[in-house]
């Protein structure tokens, strides 16, 4: 039973949701996704927090107290090793009208599915694309279109991953994770606002750095400074910290992983094991 939908434990293969759901009609929802190391989640409750966030923007109730949603993703990752919970939340079921239907029901889903992450030493190489996502980055949203479209434009170009870059230059973050150069030994990210998730991932790595006494500067960088930085990376819940060697098939300082995101990297493995 690795599926939670409604209340009711099923296997994914048997779920079922409406065609009438707002999810699958307007993108009308909102998500997590959360890793398990040896079935323990890792940051749960900061993926819980999250959820509470999206869902108020959004104005959808929560659809269990807090306390089940916490106990349901527990449940489902526990029986596996490595793996990644889904948690997702739609307005629900209703004849199809743009406005809140009355008295819809909130579609709530978990799932959980064994997780294969990339092989230790895996670099990234980035294609920069336009970033014409709508300007609530923040909100955890499945209108994942934007982010669809710049994932599948990076891999036909044999690339790993996008790298949003808006009109101005600016570099925000890539379609599934957050980005962060270093320069001179400080590590430079998009400040947590408007433009950005705020990724639990991002969120460790700062932590990280404080311990390792590296500087952090949460401002914006634009795509030249990219190319000339001394070392690049990502940070998401499915690669932890991944080091990026080429950006538009420009390489990246020295064109392999650089001493800062390699202590990062270890550190990461540190925390990972003492969550254990
Ligand atoms: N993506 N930025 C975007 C646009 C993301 O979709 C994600 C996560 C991140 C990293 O956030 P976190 O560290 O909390 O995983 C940044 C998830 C994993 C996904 O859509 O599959």
């Amino acid at each position: 039973m690795n599926l939670y939908l409604n209340g009711e434990y099923l296997p994914v293969e048997q779920g079922r949701v409406s065609v009438e759901d707002r999810g699958f009609q307007f993108g009308d929802g909102v998500y997590e996704v959360i890793r398990a190391y040896g079935g323990k989640l890792f940051r749960l409750r900061q993926h819980l927090e999250r959820l509470e966030r999206s869902l108020a923007f959004v104005q959808i109730p929560l659809p269990e107290p807090v306390a089940k949603i916490d106990e349901v993703c527990r449940k489902l990752a526990a029986p596996l090793g490595d793996a990644l919970v889904y948690l997702q939340v739609t307005r629900g079921a209703a004849p199809r009208l743009h406005a809140f239907p009355k008295g819809a029901r909130p579609t709530f889903l978990a799932y959980a599915r064994p997780y294969r992450p990339d092989p230790p030493g895996k670099t990234y190489a980035l294609l920069s694309v336009r970033d014409d996502r709508w300007a609530h980055c923040d909100i955890k949203t499945i209108c994942l279109l934007a982010n669809v479209l710049a994932k599948e434009k990076a891999v036909r170009a044999g690339c790993d991953e996008a790298l949003f870059v808006r009109e101005n230059g600016t570099v925000t973050e890539g379609a599934t994770t957050n980005a962060f150069l270093v320069r001179g030994g400080a590590l430079v990210t998009h400040p947590a606002d408007h433009r950005v998730l705020h990724g639990i991932t991002r969120a460790v790595v700062l932590e990280l750095a404080r311990e390792l006494s590296l500087p952090v500067l949460q401002q914006t960088f634009t795509l030249d400074e990219a190319f000339a930085a001394d070392e690049f990376f990502l940070t998401g819940t499915g690669i932890h910290s991944g080091p990026v060697v080429s950006i538009d098939g420009r390489k990246i300082g020295s064109g392999s992983p650089g001493p800062v995101v390699r202590r990062l990297q270890a550190a990461f493995d540190d925390l990972v094991l003492r969550h254990a």
